[in-house]
């Protein structure tokens, strides 16, 4: 079994050390369609299933960085200089580290300019996208050359979520099964469908209560419901690539629906119970699913957090958003 230090230093493989100026690299957000939630491997976060998820167009993250002249680091996230003990700021330079050990003992200090479009407010997770721009960036500073295969296997260390984010359009992450986790890699499908629609409904902007990491341990620890929950995914995988394949919008929402609130049975299923959803996220789940009987196809999916993701296709907009006048359109 691998450390996260071992791991890259796998990949990465002997690099004499060569220095860019300042790079820039984006990397878009992702929702998934079919869910990861559970790992099989704490210290290489490894996934227990795998997952599939279509991209957030231009909302994401971008990334540069910097020789830092004095030898500090420093994380400026959106305009602010982060202390160096602030949780962000420490995972990314825990991240750095890696690359920084794997390139022979590089110590220089390195500015981190992190900037997320998404707005403050729209209810998206910038993990993903943060931790993908981030792999994405490293590697064109110390010109690594790796692959878009590599660059999801590394950057699956800073968050589960962020490995499908080195790609576009619908990406399939899979588990894997190798104990190093050198299988469990993103690609991206070659399906496209422009008409498919994503809308974000924010309940609430505040950070989550339970984190990923956190309400994953006790779900698979606790949960009686957790057991039943790789087999879902295998089937609603099986329906979903079948629903892109198709363009079959109502396999393709009603499959990502089911896995999401499948997902939260499980979640609300741990002991002491997680409960990511506000009264609002039921009241919407509820509307929504009384609009599908009223003739609307109109599904939903929702992370680890109380915000809404509406899927619906493109002809259907203007009757999606008379219902939902909160909603904001993802430009993709
Ligand atoms: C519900 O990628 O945030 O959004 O690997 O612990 O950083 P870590 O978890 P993270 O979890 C994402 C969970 C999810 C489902 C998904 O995006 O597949």
């Amino acid at each position: 079994m691998l450390t996260k230090s071992e791991f890259v230093k796998q990949i990465l493989g002997p690099q004499s050390l060569m220095i860019s100026e300042a790079i820039t690299a984006f990397a878009p957000a992702n929702i998934a369609l079919v869910k990861y939630w559970g790992k099989r491997d704490s210290e290489l976060n490894l996934p227990v299933t795998d997952s599939l998820s279509i991209d957030l167009g231009d909302l994401g993250t971008e990334t540069s960085i910097e020789y830092s002249p004095d030898g500090r680091d420093y994380v400026i996230l959106n305009g602010n200089v982060l202390d160096l003990n602030d949780p962000f700021a420490v995972k990314v330079i825990n991240f750095i580290d890696l690359f920084r050990d794997a390139i022979s003992n590089y110590r220089t200090g390195l500015v981190i300019i992190t900037n997320n479009n998404i707005p403050t407010g729209a209810g998206v997770a910038s993990s993903a996208s943060g931790f993908a721009a981030l792999t994405k960036t490293l590697d064109k500073y110390f010109d690594l050359r790796l692959t878009d295969r590599e660059l999801s296997l590394l950057a699956n260390l800073g968050s589960g979520s962020a490995s499908r984010s080195i790609f576009k359009g619908f990406v399939y992450r899979h588990a894997g099964t190798d104990p190093d986790g050198m299988d469990s890699y993103s690609e991206p499908l070659p399906y496209t469908w422009p008409e498919l629609k994503i809308g974000l409904i924010t309940v609430s902007a505040k950070a989550k209560r339970v984190s990923s990491r956190e309400g994953m341990e006790r779900t698979v620890a606790t949960s009686p419901l957790y057991k039943q929950w790789p087999q879902q995914v295998k089937e609603d995988m099986e329906k979903m690539l079948s629903a892109i394949k198709e363009k079959d919008f109502e396999l393709l929402g009603s499959t990502a629906e089911n896995n999401a609130l499948a997902m939260h049975r499980c979640i609300q299923s741990s002991v002491p119970p997680i409960n990511y959803f506000e009264p609002e996220t039921v009241a919407i789940i509820n509307k929504v699913q009384e609009q599908r009987k009223n003739g609307l196809p109109l599904y939903l999916t929702i992370d680890a957090g109380p915000n809404v993701k509406l899927l619906y296709l493109e002809q259907d907009e203007e009757k999606v958003k008379s219902q939902f006048p909160d909603m904001r359109v993802v430009n993709r």
